[in-house]
């Protein structure tokens, strides 16, 4: 179809200004789908996200939100969920923040920091639908399921159950408290597809004795790319007097969510990942009834009945100040929060989701391999989401002739004797990423089993 482009013109800092005769018209562009005769004369690539400021008198500001990210443009960038990305404005807030540290150092940490971190925390919280102290900023989710790990007073005859989802490195957490401690980690086995949520409720719930004291879940996992149903779960849990801990790092900035209504004794997340914030900026969120369980990770000045400061609570004391250090990646979150408030971020997500799902199917056409999901997927995923792969001799050097030949980054991952290949969408992604996936996918697993069919 043939937009009359008559005239594109590109500003400053992304933002592309494209005069055009209808607005149905500019519904096309809206999904990337810009026409030949347009792309020809102005953007190439067509921006990952437009924005239409006016779509009354056929004057179209467009927004490209590749060009407000730092990622590298030669890289063919699927893997946001790892570290994250974080955009130029939002980079510039945290250096900023640097900046006025070493600018009088005596007075922003000796003095400020904590109104500093209490504005941050009211920032946050209302993003989580929490109260401000009843949340810490921590490093990242790794560090906050340590705390409650370390905090909690497990031991001989308790069990923590768990999943067999879980990020490695937390698993490793309580596998650590276990041994110390003498309680035992329970990694019960969740097929795929997930059942539906209160068929899995159940399944999960037959992993429950009556010693069960703690059950550990990520909102979103990591290797499998699924979403728990951590409310209801949360729910029976607490009926049973069972306390729940759950691993956000994935679900702020890819999920709409409201910490209380989940109903985690505790709860941490990354503002890192999805949320786009800078590296380094997590959170621990604990329901006020919990909050007396949570002790120290680093004891520091805000410990002890002599403490010569108070942030209000021995649950903010406890953990907030662990000593000198750079804040600026949590004081940042603001900022992140208000880059994706002023980019209509719920449009963003849902078309990052249609692409995830297109490429998930595509990628399952090219390997003739079942969905790892439920058809309808619904909202077993969000902006993350992986495919099987045929058997693959070598994954990891699979993986890296991805990024070598073709630039593509993306993780591959061996879990549960399968492979799977996980795709992360985020706003700056387009077609032609997923076009690039995929291209490399089909030479590179032809080649896999001409080498299978010649051993
Ligand atoms: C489910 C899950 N939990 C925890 C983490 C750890 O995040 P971080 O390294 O920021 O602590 C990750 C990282 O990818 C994750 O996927």
């Amino acid at each position: 179809m043939a937009v009359n482009a008559k005239k594109c013109l590109k500003f400053d800092a992304g933002i592309w200004v494209i005069v055009v005769k209808s607005a149905a018209r500019v519904c096309e562009t809206r999904r990337g789908n810009l026409p030949a005769a347009a792309r020809g004369r102005t953007i190439s690539p067509w921006p990952s996200f437009v924005n239409i400021i006016s779509d009354s008198i056929g004057l179209f500001m467009i927004h490209s939100l590749r060009d407000d990210f730092l990622v590298d443009p030669e890289v063919v960038f699927l893997n946001h969920g790892s570290f994250g990305a974080t955009p130029r404005p939002v980079f510039e807030t945290y250096q900023e923040w640097q900046r006025r540290l070493e600018w009088q150092p005596v007075q922003f940490l000796g003095t400020d920091i904590g109104e500093y971190l209490a504005e941050a925390r009211v920032a946050l919280g209302r993003y989580l639908n929490a109260a401000a102290d009843d949340l810490v900023y921590v490093p990242n989710a790794t560090f906050g399921v340590n705390v409650v790990a370390r905090s909690l007073r497990l031991g001989p005859g308790d069990e923590v159950l768990a999943t067999d989802h879980e990020y490695g490195a937390c698993e490793n957490a309580w596998r650590f408290m276990s041994r110390d401690r003498g309680f035992t980690y329970n990694s019960r086995p969740v097929p795929l597809p997930l059942p539906d949520a209160s068929e899995l409720l159940e399944q999960f719930w037959a992993g429950v004795t009556p010693r069960t004291r703690v059950i550990f879940l990520s909102h979103i996992t990591s290797p499998t790319a699924v979403r728990f149903p951590v409310e209801a779960i949360c729910a029976r849990a607490r009926e049973a007097g069972i306390l729940t801990v759950i691993d956000g790092a994935h679900a702020p900035g890819q999920l709409p969510l409201d910490l209380p209504a989940i109903g985690a004794d505790f709860y941490t997340g990354n503002c890192h990942k999805w949320l786009c914030a800078p590296k380094g900026s997590g959170f621990l969120y604990a329901r006020p009834e919990a909050q007396h369980l949570i002790e120290p990770l680093i004891v520091g000045w805000g410990w002890g009945e002599g403490r010569t400061f108070t942030f209000g609570t021995d649950f903010l004391d406890s953990l907030q100040y662990p000593g000198t250090n750079d804040y600026a990646a949590y004081l940042s979150v603001p900022a992140a929060i208000e880059f994706q408030a002023s980019h209509d971020w719920p449009s963003v997500r849902s078309r990052c989701r249609e692409l995830v799902e297109q490429a998930i199917g595509r990628i399952d056409a090219l390997t003739g391999l079942p969905s790892l999901y439920p058809q309808p997927a619904g909202d077993a995923y969000c902006q993350m989401a992986i495919a099987a792969l045929p058997p693959i001799i070598d994954l990891p050097a699979f993986k890296k002739q991805l990024y070598d030949d073709f630039r593509v980054e993306i993780p591959c991952i061996q879990w549960g004797g399968r492979q799977f290949i996980r795709i992360s969408i985020q706003g700056y992604n387009t077609v032609a990423d997923v076009d690039t996936l995929l291209m490399a996918l089909e030479a590179m697993l032809v080649g896999e089993a001409a080498g299978a069919s010649l051993r």
